[in-house]
């Protein structure tokens, strides 16, 4: 991938930088960033350097580095070790005038090649790079790991100036020459240290502060605090510890790592299948807990996923989206059977999953055996860091047809987030999508996009009825629209827009085209259950 991914919701701004208002319902209450962003702009990964919306106040800038941290995962101390520690060495780049630039490198021409942006400046890079605007660096000797940047951020009073790029940054009051930092390309010469208005957030919002003094006292406590952050930083996209290899892989469990013990894997599946099925849970039971277990996997950091049975812990027990009294009832049916097999809640909820598939494909007059591997763990509370957990609550599902009310964006395109996440393609989101309809996984049972008399029968009806052209479709409230039967006006079925997406987009509607086919009822069960199968298994890959 060379581009952005059109597939991951960046937010719903047109260009990068473009002001904040946009993600906030209220901007001077960072908690307020629409979800599950977690910059303050599209195109920065934390805050802007130059205050918020590029207006200096390091007490509001505070503010946003705690909330978009804390959206990482990373507690105060984390955060003041990671930008200090970060910025103990290197520099920030703005010495020219960012509108001479050439186009990105992707948009530059062919034989612009090889050195990155162009710069017309100079050489084009060393004391002419120009890539934040802020120029200058924050230590006397950045290209040392030591406790400089705490003395020079502490030893000085700081006044607002302009780089010669134009932007707002913190230079000191006054400074001996001998403090200042050595410039990067003239050893000869120094020049004057830089504070980003995030660095300035680090001595002036109380919290910072005291921990920052802490760490200036303390360059061992620091050192140790910052090798910690910056190993979850850079690793914690790995997902769990058994995927960390080679000698330098610590021994020690990480909470952020996610634990999750081995399971018991050599148990015969058949029996906890058949005790299942007998225990009265309902087809659409089965499917939520198995789903809502599952749809928490993130491909891009290898978090989530049932692995863990997490579900029955908090967080996740009391979301909204997992529907807890539904739930719990649930629970209290399978926890029984996972003990009385000596095997993992985790892996019950899946055969639970599974048999209600086959189940309902043979209702539809297919015999499948839902294909299933044995080993996940359950994971305990002391295990579970609830905080970073948080970030992983879903906040809109299409696949069981649900948006949280205050959800800014549209379900269409959280729909297409999640299923990028599960790492599913189009085809797959498509199957599932109307499989899942039918065999009642909607949240809260409601009924939209249940185009069927046959509920938990794995039938095509869901893309049969929405492909009908002897129906047409009124809008009848906001993500609400009713199907009507042409000629007599009845209203048939209803539907959120997730639903009439697959009718409405050409490439969606291709595949349902495909799955509303008489003679491709078979491969609608089979590849649901290749889908479904994907998804349960995500997080063993
Ligand atoms: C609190 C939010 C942060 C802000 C607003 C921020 C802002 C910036 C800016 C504006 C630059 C200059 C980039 C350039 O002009 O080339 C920079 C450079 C740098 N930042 Fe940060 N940063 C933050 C946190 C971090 C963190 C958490 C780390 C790593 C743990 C980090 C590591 C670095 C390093 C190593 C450089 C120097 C790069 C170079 O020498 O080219 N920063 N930062």
């Amino acid at each position: 991938m060379w581009h952005p991914e059109k597939d991951i919701y960046w937010g719903s701004e047109n260009e990068f930088l473009a002001p904040s208002e946009e993600r906030y319902s209220n901007l001077e209450d960072p908690s307020t960033l629409e979800e599950p962003l977690g910059a303050t702009h599209m195109g920065l990964i934390y805050v802007n350097p130059e205050g918020v919306n590029g207006k200096p106040d390091p007490l509001k800038t505070a503010l946003h580095v705690r909330e978009t941290f804390a959206r990482m995962a990373m507690n105060d101390e984390e955060t003041v070790a990671l930008t200090a520690g970060g910025h103990t060495v290197g520099k920030a780049h703005g010495n020219g005038n960012d509108s001479v630039l050439g186009p990105e490198p992707e948009g530059a021409s062919i034989e612009s090649q090889g050195f990155g942006w162009i710069n017309p400046k100079g050489n084009g890079n060393g004391a002419d790079t120009v890539t934040s605007g802020l120029e200058g660096a924050w230590t006397t000797y950045p290209t040392k790991w030591d406790n400089g940047y705490f003395d020079m951020l502490f030893n000085h009073e700081w006044e607002l100036k302009k780089s010669p790029a134009g932007a707002w940054q913190w230079e000191p009051v006054s400074i001996d020459e001998d403090k200042k930092p050595v410039d990067a390309n003239n050893p000869e010469i120094r020049q004057n240290p830089i504070m980003t208005d995030a660095d300035m957030a680090m001595k002036k919002d109380p919290i910072y502060r005291e921990i920052s003094l802490k760490f200036k006292e303390d360059q061992a406590y620091f050192s140790e605090t910052f090798a910690r952050a910056w190993f979850k930083l850079t690793h914690r996209d790995m997902g769990s510890r058994n995927r960390y290899i080679g000698p330098n892989a610590p021994s020690e469990d990480l909470i952020w790592q996610d634990p999750v013990p081995a399971g018991k894997t050599n148990y015969n599946v058949e029996e906890v299948k058949n005790k299942i099925s007998k225990s009265g849970l309902s087809i659409s039971d089965r499917i939520c807990i198995a789903w809502d277990s599952a749809r928490t996997f993130r491909g891009s950091d290898l978090r989530g996923g049932v692995n863990g049975a997490r579900i029955k812990l908090a967080p996740q027990k009391d979301w909204d989206g997992n529907e807890p009294t539904r739930l719990s009832a649930t629970l209290s049916i399978l926890e029984p059977i996972a003990s009385e097999f000596g095997i993992s809640l985790a892996d019950t909820i899946i055969i639970a999953g599974n048999s209600a598939v086959e189940e309902a494909a043979k209702a539809a007059g297919y015999d499948t055996n839902v294909p299933f591997k044995a080993g996940r763990g359950d994971a305990t509370q002391e295990m579970t860091d609830e905080n970073s957990f948080n970030n992983l609550k879903p906040l809109a599902d299409g696949y069981r047809n649900w948006v949280n009310n205050k959800h800014l964006s549209n379900a269409e395109e959280m729909m297409l987030n999640k299923t990028q996440l599960l790492g599913l393609t189009a085809p797959e989101m498509t199957v599932l999508v109307g499989g899942m309809r039918v065999l009642g996984a909607n949240h809260k049972g409601s009924n939209d996009g249940v185009f069927t008399n046959q509920l938990g029968v794995l039938s095509n009806d869901f893309f049969v009825n929405l492909m009908d052209m002897s129906n047409k479709w009124n809008i009848s409230g906001e993500n609400k629209y009713e199907i009507v039967d042409r000629k007599s006006g009845n209203v048939k079925w209803t539907a959120s827009a997730v639903d009439l997406i697959f009718g409405s987009n050409s490439i969606l509607r291709s595949y349902s085209e495909v799955y509303a086919q008489d003679d491709n009822k078979g491969k609608f069960v089979n590849d649901f259950v290749s889908a479904w199968t994907k998804v349960m298994n995500a997080d063993m890959e």
